[in-house]
């Protein structure tokens, strides 16, 4: 069976949905998205995906194409109409379609496309075994903290990861890690204590990042927010990532140096259990 997207104002079959050829999100990746996860029917720290999609709104200057409770509407509809239990509501705004020319087209009006997606989020294999990563040059431009669908970067690390046999890559620029090719890296230390970069335009201020670290904060578990090398990496005790389709993946390998033992460690189940139960709490 089809699934029904949102395609400006409409719910459609997907074969359909329709974008023009003009859209600037097809023709410049002018355009911004947002992942919120679906559990039980029902959003994942979606508030916060909302609010970050208006940053990166305002970032580029882009206009907002509803409001935020038509937004919800749309989502909770979506999950509605294609029976989706578990998965992904993606969420796309571009710059809307004009001729072809660089600035910004005075009369375009911007754009919302959005798709529900099934995915095994609780259950997925990963989350036990941990994921092995490669280590990879960070070739992204400099706005890294604006969600835009420029992602051909990740498309080329995930690809390489997948060609390594691995899953993922972790990304690196001066020998510092900033993140993986869709989520956010931690690591701990020797001393027991978590480690993940400082947000600024290096990396994507994740969602479940914040949701992470701020049970981290409630546990009373030492943390700190700062960049840290590969080396550094390769001698944690213990790594693991974070973003809104995987909560949080053990990490056992990393260029084929094994991180601890090479299972995943203690931290990592723990705050995967935390999140989950802590985010359904809060979900809508
Ligand atoms: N990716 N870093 C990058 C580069 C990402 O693309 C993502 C999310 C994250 C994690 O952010 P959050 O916790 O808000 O999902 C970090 C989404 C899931 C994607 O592109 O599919």
């Amino acid at each position: 069976m089809s699934r029904i997207v949102y395609v400006n104002g409409e719910f459609v079959a997907e074969e359909n949905a329709m974008i023009s050829v003009f859209d600037r999100g097809f023709l410049f990746a002018d355009a911004v998205y947002e992942v919120s996860s679906v559990l039980q029917g029902k959003l994942i720290d979606n508030e916060a995906h909302i609010k970050r999609l208006h940053r990166s709104l305002g970032e580029l200057n882009m206009a907002a194409p509803a409001t935020d409770e038509e937004i919800l509407r749309v989502q909770r509809a979506l999950i509605e109409r294609n029976n989706l239990h578990e998965g992904l509501i993606y969420l796309q705004v571009s710059r809307g379609a004009a001729d072809r020319d660089f600035p910004f087209p005075s009369n375009a009006k911007s754009s919302l496309v959005m798709f529900s997606q099934a995915k095994e989020i609780m259950d997925s294999p990963n989350a036990k075994s941990g994921i092995k990563v490669i280590s990879i040059p960070d070739i992204r431009w400099k706005r890294r903290d604006i969600k835009t669908v420029g992602l051909l970067a990740q498309v080329l690390a995930k690809q390489a990861a997948i060609d390594a046999g691995v899953t993922d890559a972790w990304m690196v620029e001066d020998g510092y890690v900033t993140e993986g090719s869709s989520n956010n890296a931690f690591i701990v230390d020797a001393d027991g204590k978590l480690i993940t970069r400082h947000l600024g335009s290096e990396i994507l201020p994740g969602i479940t990042r914040a949701s992470v670290l701020q049970m981290v904060e409630s546990e009373s578990i030492v943390f700190e927010e700062r960049a840290f090398t590969l080396d550094e990496a390769k001698n944690a005790t213990e790594a693991f990532i974070t973003s809104a389709s995987t909560f949080v993946w053990p990490v056992v390998e990393i260029d084929g140096t094994l991180i601890g033992d090479g299972k995943p460690g203690a931290l990592a189940p723990r705050l995967r259990e935390f999140y989950i139960s802590n985010s359904l709490a809060r979900a809508v």
